[in-house]
């Protein structure tokens, strides 16, 4: 990360909230929100605090020790009593807190009074085999409800859990068990994937084989006659849980008590347990779901994640939950049984918000606009992005195909950041391709190694300025590479992305720091390059990488995977360099274009850059424990 990045990308187009939109809107006006929130952004944090229910009050809002930060200090609290007692006093007790449905759509739905219950009995199953406060356990499931009622159990008990996502090797879950040295592990006989059935036991037993730490395993059964299994180290869920009491009193957690750690992988070196707490974490997830999204107890919430990366985390489980809202989980591919799939759970449940990924909205532009409009998409009220820069291309789609009206907010954050920290509101005017400005109470900037202030649309780091509740507490077990965030830049927490804003002030992300490619002199990020080939119309998906040159310092190449109906040829390749000069201009024209049929990509959807170039270059790629396959 060194000097500045330089920007070529263009985008006229602004998009402005309906008359409807901004009726329902809870903010009506981000400026002078945001203004007043940031005047004393501690009273703000302190005021969003007070609407959730606390054990004991904090003396201090804040404590900055930089780079450690302490919120609500000295208060108590549990996030799981705000999740789900909160409720239950509060008339949301028979409403519906989780629809699930599965591949097959069978659906299961659970009431707050239910979900208290299941997780009361899982606390209380947890306690029987004496896990308690700091101790740590694994979940390793699929996308079921048990996922989520394994989660707030846990935190109920005062357990810190650690999901694993489960479509995890034996090696990556092994390396993970390994650092977290927990007690248990939860996991299931089997997931289901496009109908083909996964089985997940036997990668925990290969794991657990090595991790003496584990004391019991208990075993969600989907399938009949599924894996036998072998007490009393191993459990069934249904077993384990038949005899428990259906009510636990939430452990009292003082408000820095770790909740969760969460493994993001690094570019090198072992994976980091990014750590949450129940204060912070708590009053920054509530908050930013219930803005963001313009949340209200008639929206039927769907977000597509998986609680095994930190969107499913804090978007689908503990955000949603403390708001009381209504949440759909599906599990399963957004084309399969076919590329309808997500339209038709939209229409069948009538969702009113719904929250993905450019990568899946690319994936779905890929098999065209008549399966959006097979579907009722009238119930939509607020559209969601996260996990990358949208390409405006895809962004106009996605506000296409869902009605022409609809506000995408295209959220920006990270694992690290536990919440939303630049985001559109209803309420804001929309540019294809920006996340707009900070979230309320939120001060982030574009500046250069220093930290000094970049002006508009020059390309820089994208920082955080001062601390927010939800941020990361530490890295476990590894304090040296928390404080790499804080330290690569004075005074700013760095996020690793390339960013510019306009002269309007609206942040356009263009990549990872990494990833920028040094061209004769200019720094050009990857988001913008890859965006301008994927507005072209033979273009699906695209990845750019930078190769050594001789005299250019760097070069770039570009793998690209076309659309279904489009042939390589030299003339198909020219057209791409012409449309990339025509868009961006000539400097950012890829050298080398290939074209390829897949891209390696995290499981959550990211494109591994730097696995392209390790192969590109004949290098070792680092750490692929997050590869897909
Ligand atoms: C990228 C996912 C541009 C970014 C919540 C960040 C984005 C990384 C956006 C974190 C967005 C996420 N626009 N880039 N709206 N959202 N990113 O930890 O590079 O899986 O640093 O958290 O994803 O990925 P993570």
């Amino acid at each position: 990360m060194d000097e500045r990045v330089d920007s070529f990308q263009k985008v006229d187009d602004v998009f402005y909230p309906t008359a409807e939109t901004l009726e329902h809107a809870r903010i009506k006006d981000y400026d002078a929100a945001y203004k007043e929130s940031i005047r004393d952004r501690l009273v703000f944090w302190e005021n969003a605090a007070r609407e959730l229910e606390w054990f004991s009050p904090w003396t201090r809002v804040l404590e900055w020790n930089y780079p450690w930060a302490k919120w609500y200090v000295g208060a108590t609290c549990n996030i799981t009593h705000n999740c789900l007692d909160r409720h239950l006093t509060s008339g949301r007790k028979n409403k519906v807190a989780l629809i699930w449905v599965g591949e097959d759509n069978t659906e299961r739905f659970f009431t707050y009074g239910e979900l208290y219950r299941q997780v009361s009995r899982c606390a209380n199953a947890l306690k029987a085999l004496g896990i308690r406060k700091s101790d740590r356990v694994a979940i390793y499931l699929p996308k079921i409800p048990e996922q989520t009622i394994a989660m707030l159990a846990c935190a109920r008990v005062g357990a810190i859990h650690t999901v694993v996502y489960s479509g995890f090797s034996a090696p990556a879950l092994a390396s993970r068990l390994e650092d977290s040295q927990p007690r248990l592990i939860i996991t299931a006989d089997v997931g289901y994937d496009r109908g083909k059935v996964i089985p997940l036991k036997p990668v925990v037993d290969d794991a657990v084989a090595n991790s003496p730490f584990i004391e019991t395993v208990v075993v969600v059964r989907r399938e009949k006659g599924g894996p036998a299994l072998s007490g009393p180290k191993e459990l069934d869920w249904e077993d384990w849980l038949k005899r428990e009491a259906p009510s636990c009193p939430a452990e009292v957690m003082d408000a820095e008590d770790p909740l969760y750690f969460l493994y993001t992988s690094g570019t090198t070196g072992k994976p980091k347990g990014v750590q949450h707490v129940h204060g912070g974490y708590m009053v920054g997830t509530y908050l930013t779901t219930k803005i963001v999204f313009d949340l209200t107890d008639d929206d039927i919430y769907f977000c597509v994640a998986d609680p095994g990366w930190v969107t499913g985390h804090s978007y689908i489980v503990y955000g949603p939950l403390l708001n009381g809202a209504t949440i759909l989980m599906a599990e399963g591919k957004p084309d399969y049984p076919n590329p309808g799939r997500w339209w038709q759970l939209i229409e069948r449940y009538g969702v009113t918000i719904f929250y993905t990924t450019p990568t899946a909205i690319r994936l779905l532009m890929k098999y065209g606009e008549e399966w959006p409009k097979k579907y009722d998409l009238s119930s939509l009220r607020i559209l969601g992005s996260v996990g990358e820069p949208i390409n405006p291309e895809a962004w106009r789609w996605y506000h296409r195909v869902t009605g022409s009206k609809l506000p995408i907010m295209d959220t920006w954050w990270q694992t690290e950041t536990g919440m939303i920290l630049v985001t559109p509101l209803a309420c804001t005017k929309q540019k294809p391709g920006s996340a707009a400005r900070p979230f309320l109470g939120i001060e982030a900037d574009v500046v250069d190694r220093e930290g000094k202030s970049l002006p508009p649309n020059t390309g820089g780091f994208a920082v955080i300025t001062s601390p927010w509740p939800a941020m990361m507490r530490t890295i476990y077990k590894d304090p040296e590479r928390y404080k790499v965030y804080w330290n690569t830049i004075p005074g700013c927490y760095t996020a690793g992305d390339v960013c510019r804003k306009d002269d309007d002030g609206y942040f356009f992300f263009m990549g990872r720091a990494d990833d920028v490619i040094k061209v004769a002199g200019n720094r050009i990020g990857t988001a913008e390059v890859e965006s301008a080939l994927v507005s072209h119309q033979a273009v699906a998906e695209a990845a750019v990488i930078g190769k050594p040159h001789k005299t250019a310092g760097e070069s770039i190449k570009a793998f690209i995977i076309l659309k279904q109906r489009f042939q390589e040829s030299p003339e198909l390749i020219q057209a791409l360099k012409d449309h990339v000069k025509h868009e961006l201009g000539k400097i950012a024209v890829p050298h080398e274009i290939e074209i390829v049929t897949g891209l390696p990509k995290t499981r959550s959807g990211k494109i591994m850059r730097r696995v392209l170039k390790a192969k590109e270059l004949g290098q070792n790629p680092g750490d692929i424990s997050t590869l897909e396959e």
